[in-house]
């Protein structure tokens, strides 16, 4: 019989949701809570071997990640892999893979000394925007109008930021619609799309914008799916900006998405598309 595990910090309502549906289906599983966890690393705690899988749903980007890498170490099946989630941890490396595969983005700098930074925001032209390369929720973006913002948050990094933010991301502001596109990728299909509309340029939902219905066109689709495979592939959430002029770029893509305000706009049991994916994987490593 199969039995599964969610890892969590908190059981919120994705993952009640997941929970859920795991009931419905008889699936046996446990949840998994990130804070109790004491892994000794030269011994695999037997535990482990009695899940086919393991789905990270940790609310802390670092500590999903952490338990990945140990989790996959012990030959563990993880969701999402662990180097698909260090990658979309950090928006620098998502950048570098999404170059790689040829996949448009926003026009993308960084540097590291103030002076140097703020001669690359001004070659890009005001606006711009500056973003932390770990986070998320729409945390510490600033977009720069002018030169003396771009001192005032560039020395304010400089001084209360932790090693992190000493790392300047630099990125051309799109000037997109009152909304971004956010997709759902889970395995080779991009399942559903919301847009997320707000009076705020910053349109994540953890700030108040709302959700509603992205068709989800084959354009769209063949984009969220080949940014998802840029990045190892798995369950994914894609963020999508409409540049006026050259269309859809990727902006970002998150391994442990949220989904709660998603299913009733686009009419897609997302949770259960979860499982499906998650299930198949375990039944093609029965019979092989
Ligand atoms: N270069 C940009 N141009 C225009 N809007 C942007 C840009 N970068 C981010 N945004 C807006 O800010 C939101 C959050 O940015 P994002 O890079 O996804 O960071 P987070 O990880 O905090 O979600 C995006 O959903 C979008 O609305
Ligand atoms: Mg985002």
């Amino acid at each position: 019989m199969v039995r599964l595990a969610i890892l969590t910090s908190r059981v919120r309502v994705e993952e009640k949701l997941l929970i859920e549906a795991l009931r419905q289906r008889s699936v046996a599983f446990d949840i998994i809570d990130d804070g109790e966890l004491l892994l000794d690393l030269s011994h695999p705690d037997a535990r482990w071997r009695a899940y086919d899988a393991v789905l990270c749903r940790s609310m802390s980007q670092s500590r999903g990640l952490a338990v990945l890498h140990v989790l996959e170490h012990w030959g563990v099946r993880v969701c999402n892999a662990a180097t698909v989630t260090a990658t979309c941890n950090d928006k620098l490396l998502t950048t570098l893979a999404l170059l790689r595969a040829g996949i448009p983005i926003p026009h993308t700098l960084l540097a590291f000394d103030p002076k140097v930074t703020i001669h690359g925001i001004e070659t890009l032209g005001y606006p711009v925007v500056l973003k932390p390369i770990t986070g998320s929720w729409g945390r510490l973006l600033a977009r720069i109008n002018d030169r003396d913002a771009a001192e005032a948050v560039l020395e304010h990094q400089e001084t209360l930021g932790s090693y992190q933010h000493h790392v300047h991301y630099v990125q051309e502001h799109i000037a997109k619609p009152q909304r971004d596109i956010r997709a759902f990728v889970v395995g080779d299909r991009t399942i559903c799309a919301i847009y997320r509309t707000s009076e705020h340029w910053v349109t994540n939902t953890a700030r108040g914008a709302v959700a509603s219905n992205c068709p989800v066109t084959p354009e769209l689709d063949s984009l969220c799916v080949r940014a998802a495979q840029a990045v190892g592939g798995g369950i994914l959430a894609i963020d999508v900006l409409e540049d006026p002029q050259r269309g859809l770029l990727i902006n970002e893509i998150n391994a442990t998405m949220e989904f709660r305000n998603s299913i009733a706009p686009t009419g897609v049991d997302i949770p259960n598309e979860m499982l499906d994916y998650l299930l198949s994987g375990v039944r093609e490593e029965a019979v092989r």
